[in-house]
């Protein structure tokens, strides 16, 4: 039990090594006296730092030569790593943790701390901080590069064009281009977004979207991945009717997102009450949610061990 009580200076020992850079900056064996030269940091705190990620085997110790070096766990917290996870180590410690800390005035108000905290709502605070907006991005394409990994092997009778509308950098969409070169795609967010997406295979077009506006494009299919559980029903009531008027009747919307009732999320909702005023709902939830928004369910399952796909057709 204990242990718990200070989980967090693990955490933040590690997130903030990120945050120097610690991590590149030891992928080629380095001295302590040397980062902290290039880092601009004392050694008399950074050693104790490096002590406890040597202990943690983040890195290893090369005693001959007095030097640190990555160990593959510490790699994967180095930039433009192909499995690294820097970006979503450094984004639960900055305004998530500061939200986390205001969970009191969430319990007594029901309203998310982050609002409180930053006088705005969670997406448009970022809208204005390109460093925040990277990070954020950045982070939830490590996230993607998991989750949609197999993402073609799950819509396999996609019509024409499919938009994935909030699709965020595209990881999701690049996969499904990849997998279906003969078929169309969109990816669509808002434009600020769309500028930090990299190269996209040729069947893939950008449209920049506020996707609370009615959309400029219509779609035979749309994904919405990862987008209704950051609103409350009112707001993703808009969204949703926005994607029924993209799209023709019988076209198709597939939703991924966690189910409350299939997988324990219980910290993730207080993490979106927190964050968003949201929650991840329950299937009979999105259920209630999407055939009043005129959507059918006709095929639901689990897609990987976090979310569930659910299939709908436009009414
Ligand atoms: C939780 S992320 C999900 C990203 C991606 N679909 C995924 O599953 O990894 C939510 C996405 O909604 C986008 N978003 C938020 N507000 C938006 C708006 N008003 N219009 C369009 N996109 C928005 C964000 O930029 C972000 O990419």
């Amino acid at each position: 039990m204990q242990a718990l009580f200070t989980q967090y200076w693990h955490f933040l020992a590690v997130q903030n090594a990120c945050k120097i850079n610690l991590f590149d900056l030891f992928i080629s064996p380095n001295t302590i006296e040397n980062f902290c030269k290039q880092s601009q940091t004392q050694p008399v705190a950074v050693q104790f730092l490096v002590n406890f990620l040597t202990e943690e085997e983040y890195l290893y110790q090369i005693t001959a030569s007095n030097e640190y070096v990555c160990s593959p766990k510490g790699l994967q917290l180095c930039d433009n790593q192909p499995n690294g996870w820097k970006n979503a180590c450094i984004l639960w410690g900055e305004e998530h943790l500061n939200a986390w800390q205001g969970l009191d005035y969430t319990l007594k108000t029901a309203q998310p701390a982050f609002e409180r905290a930053y006088n705005s709502p969670f997406f448009a605070y970022l809208q204005d901080k390109p460093n925040k907006l990277a990070n954020y991005h950045l982070a939830m394409a490590e996230y993607a590069r998991e989750d949609y990994a197999k993402v073609g092997d799950f819509l396999t009778d996609l019509p024409t064009i499919t938009a994935d509308i909030g699709g965020g950098l595209g990881v999701l969409i690049k996969n499904l281009a990849k997998t279906y070169p003969d078929k169309k795609f969109i990816l669509a967010d808002l434009p600020e977004v769309l500028n930090l997406a990299t190269a996209m295979p040729e069947n893939v077009e950008l449209k920049p979207l506020n996707f609370f506006q009615p959309f400029l494009f219509a779609a035979e299919a749309i994904i919405l991945a990862r987008v209704l559980h950051d609103w409350d029903d009112q707001q993703a009531g808009i969204i949703l009717n926005n994607c029924y008027n993209a799209l023709p009747q019988g076209g198709k919307l597939y939703v991924f997102e966690l189910m409350q009732d299939e997988i324990k999320a219980n910290l993730l909702s207080l993490n979106m009450l927190l964050m968003c005023k949201s929650h991840e709902r329950s299937g009979c939830e999105y259920k209630r949610l999407l055939n009043t928004h005129n959507f059918e369910i006709v095929d639901k399952k689990l897609f990987n061990n976090l979310q569930t796909l659910t299939v709908c057709e436009r009414m």
